[in-house]
């Protein structure tokens, strides 16, 4: 039998560091909005099922002029995420029952491709546990309450981490599960994490690209569009 291989297309952010009123991932990125690159990515992928998931006043926005309008026919379900980035993920991971893989994925990252993708795949079926990142460029620093320098941890061995965050479905779904029992007691930025701390299961990182950047704040987007020219 064949795996079933499921995204889960994040767009439920509210985009507070874009200080824009339109949510990021909707803003016109050449012409398109930015959830689009990222969905046509997936469409066009070996991917089975997208699953993307949005804020209870945007579903019928998704579903006619970014779904229907542009003909993606791998999105089954258009559901309402939650307040944190987590919570969105969850409600994902609850309406994925049938996946062997889950792709969880910034629908604010549009540079998601077919290489990206394949080599997501390919360590996931190995590791059960993977996420797209590059090797640092600048030197990182850890500081303490007052900004003074407290480490520097060795370059090569400091990753900034991406999406796609790649996990067999039930190994991510039982990471969640217990994190729902306890939430308050963690503060989740990715999920990867949620895997490390409550399964303290390796997680692999792979290489993708230094163009698969979130659009997080204005200049993001400026550079967005020097990359769709190309
Ligand atoms: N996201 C989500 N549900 C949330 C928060 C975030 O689905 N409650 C999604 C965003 O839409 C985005 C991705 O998670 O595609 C990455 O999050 P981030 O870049 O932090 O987006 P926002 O939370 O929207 O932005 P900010 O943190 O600046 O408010
Ligand atoms: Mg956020």
């Amino acid at each position: 039998m064949s795996k079933k291989h499921t995204a889960i297309v994040l767009a439920a952010g509210k985009g507070s560091r874009m200080q824009s009123a339109v949510p990021k991932q909707y803003l016109e990125l050449c012409g398109k909005p930015v959830l689009y690159y990222s969905l046509a990515a997936f469409e066009e992928s070996f991917v089975d099922e997208i699953i993307l998931v949005t804020g209870k006043d945007d579903i019928s926005y998704c579903k006619e002029q970014i779904v229907e309008r542009y003909g993606f026919q791998k999105v089954t379900k258009i559901i309402v995420g939650g307040a944190e980035r987590y919570l969105s993920v969850y409600q994902g991971l609850l309406a994925a029952e049938e996946a062997d893989y889950i792709y969880i994925h910034d629908g604010a990252r549009p540079f998601v491709d077919a290489a990206i993708l394949s080599d997501a795949k390919a360590c996931v079926e190995q590791y059960q546990a993977c996420v797209a990142g590059m090797p640092v460029k600048d030197t990182i620093k850890i500081v303490d309450a007052e900004d003074f320098a407290k480490e520097t941890p060795e370059r090569k061995y400091v990753w900034q981490v991406q999406t796609p965050q790649v996990f067999s479905y039930a190994l991510v779904r039982e990471a969640y599960d217990m994190l729902m029992e306890d939430q308050d007691a963690y503060s989740v930025t990715d999920d990867a994490m949620v895997v490390e701390t409550m399964l303290n299961y390796p997680v692999k990182l792979f290489q993708a690209s230094y163009k698969n950047i979130k659009i997080t704040t204005p200049e993001d987007l400026q550079i967005a569009e020097l990359f769709v020219q190309r």
